[in-house]
């Protein structure tokens, strides 16, 4: 899979993407990152990237002019490799229809709310585009004419796209079959199953005092999945229960949260 991040910050991405499962999976060959430093697109002399808003009032506004031309040098190599006969006019209309398939997306406080389903459904892709949107905000002109989608990681605002785009690079990485050596590993998930995540333990079975669930050193593989359910469950019910209306629950997942809360059936919905 290959990520084009558009950036004015490149320099940003160099900690996160040189440890751990994004580095290992780019020296996997499974995953391709590049960076486009959208600076190097704006033509005057001065390189400039952002402009005064018309209308007046505070801040910069990015321009559209580097954005568009960074995004469609990145859509005319990807047309033009390995069809070297089509030619450059042709490539240049079906680059700028931005209908090739490969979500354009835009990290912005506006966007949809980033899940665990949204970062399955963009795993599904072969090439995302990820433009970082800076100052006070970014051309409507992009949103409009040049982006497929909008991601939030959040309702609150960061100084930029930069992190979100890691953030959405990393969850969606992971998924990507191979990359973790235990191919069930994100199956238990917190999100993955529609529940937050079981407590993990591991040696020394007592530490200050405080021991480990005698269940977990039973042995008896199918007392520790139940308990490994009831905890997730109960942990959701107490941290999350927002999360419980569309968890995919069983009757007897249901008749345990009724026995441990005083919520009603009703409050947990319906299974699909
Ligand atoms: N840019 C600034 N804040 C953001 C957020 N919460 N999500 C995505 N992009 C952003």
């Amino acid at each position: 899979m290959r990520f084009d991040i558009f950036t004015l910050f490149p320099e940003m991405f160099a900690g996160p993407f040189a440890s751990s499962i994004v580095k290992r999976a780019q020296e996997m060959g499974r995953v391709e990152i590049a960076l486009h430093d959208i600076r190097a697109y704006a033509t005057d002399k001065h390189h400039t990237t952002d402009d005064t808003p018309y209308g007046g009032g505070g801040g910069m506004v990015m321009k559209p002019e580097p954005i568009f031309a960074a995004v469609e040098r990145v859509l005319g190599e990807r047309l033009s490799s390995g069809k070297s006969a089509t030619p450059s006019a042709e490539i240049a209309d079906t680059v700028r229809s931005y209908d090739m398939g490969v979500p354009i997306i835009l990290l912005t406080p506006q966007g949809r709310l980033f899940t665990q389903s949204v970062a399955c459904e963009l795993a599904s892709h072969e090439q995302l585009l990820l433009i970082c949107g800076r100052y006070e905000g970014v051309d409507e002109r992009v949103r409009e004419h040049l982006v497929t989608d909008e991601i939030s990681i959040g309702d609150y605002v960061l100084s930029g796209g930069e992190i979100p785009a890691m953030v959405v690079v990393d969850a969606v990485v992971r998924l990507l079959p191979g990359v973790l050596g235990d191919p069930a590993a994100t199956h238990n998930d917190s999100h993955a199953t529609g529940l937050l995540e079981y407590p993990h333990y591991t040696r020394p079975p007592v530490f200050r005092g405080w021991a480990v669930p005698e269940v977990l050193l039973s042995g008896n593989h199918a007392e520790i999945a139940r308990w490994r359910r009831e905890q997730a469950l109960r942990r959701t019910l107490d941290r999350r229960p927002d999360l419980l209306g569309s968890a995919d629950l069983t009757p007897a997942d249901r008749a345990y949260l009724e026995k441990t809360s005083s919520l009603s059936e009703k409050d947990f919905g319906s299974c699909p």
